[in-house]
């Protein structure tokens, strides 16, 4: 038998009867992201959902952070402000590369994860850059990759001190940085990946890249708690 179709049937139980491609998807996934696990979903917006209720659920803590001005998808649990008709209380919206950011992180005991937009490098706490934003010829884009890097490292460091998972959402850059995507390129490992868009090459999908304790959607010693994520096109 086709050592790829072997393959694929020993994950069938995760994988359900796809294509033996997804194995190879799954592999380069693991290297491009340096992470145990993959999971794929139908948009960026349902991989981002999806690796903040298993950060949630893994660590049992309620809150999230975002930076200001990071776009992480239309989801309302981390979309906080305008277009989002739901008042979100498990949100902080916090300054990035901000000093007072990392005391909040150091001190709270509440917060689960964090959201890096890695494309906020081009401006910190603004407006994100999105498809529908209208961009001068003139203008000049800048972005400070010492800083940021030096931003990301620590807060990679007070995130791994205080059990916070580090999200890097690299749904917009994907991999137009590096081939290891933002993550390679600013030098820092994240607890989880999502990635989007040119990932589908015009199809739709999303994806998320994870450790292996933080892809499990059970508890050994509780198999009944479960984290429940099911979509027709998810696997
Ligand atoms: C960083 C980031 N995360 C998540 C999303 C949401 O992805 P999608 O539009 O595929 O739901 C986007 C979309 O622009 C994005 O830029």
């Amino acid at each position: 038998m086709d050592e790829g179709i072997a393959q694929t049937r020993e994950l069938g139980a995760a994988l359900g009867p796809y294509h033996p491609l997804i194995i190879n998807n799954t592999d380069k996934l693991k290297d491009i992201s340096g992470l145990d696990e993959v999971s794929y979903h139908m948009s960026g917006t349902e991989a981002v959902m999806q690796a903040v209720r298993l950060a949630h659920y893994h660590t049992g803590k309620k809150r999230t952070v975002v930076f200001c001005g990071a776009y992480h998808g239309w989801w309302d649990g981390v979309q906080p402000g305008i277009g989002n008709p739901r008042k979100v209380h498990d949100v902080y919206t916090l300054k990035e590369m901000s000093n007072d950011t990392l005391r909040v992180l150091k001190t709270r005991k509440d917060i689960a994860c964090v959201l890096v937009n890695p494309l906020q490098a081009l401006n910190p706490n603004g407006g994100s850059s999105s498809d529908s934003m209208l961009i001068a010829s003139d203008r000049s884009a800048h972005f400070d990759k010492e800083a940021y890097t030096v931003w990301l490292k620590a807060l990679r460091e007070i995130c791994t001190k205080k059990n916070i998972v580090m999200i890097m959402d690299e749904v917009f850059l994907g991999f137009r940085l590096a081939k290891g995507g933002a993550q390679e390129y600013f030098g820092v490992q994240a607890d989880m990946v999502t990635y989007g868009k040119t990932l589908g090459g015009g199809l739709p999908v999303g994806v998320v890249c994870g450790k292996a304790e933080l892809m499990k959607r059970y508890k050994e010693h509780k198999p009944t708690d479960i984290c429940f994520a099911r979509g027709t096109f998810n696997a």
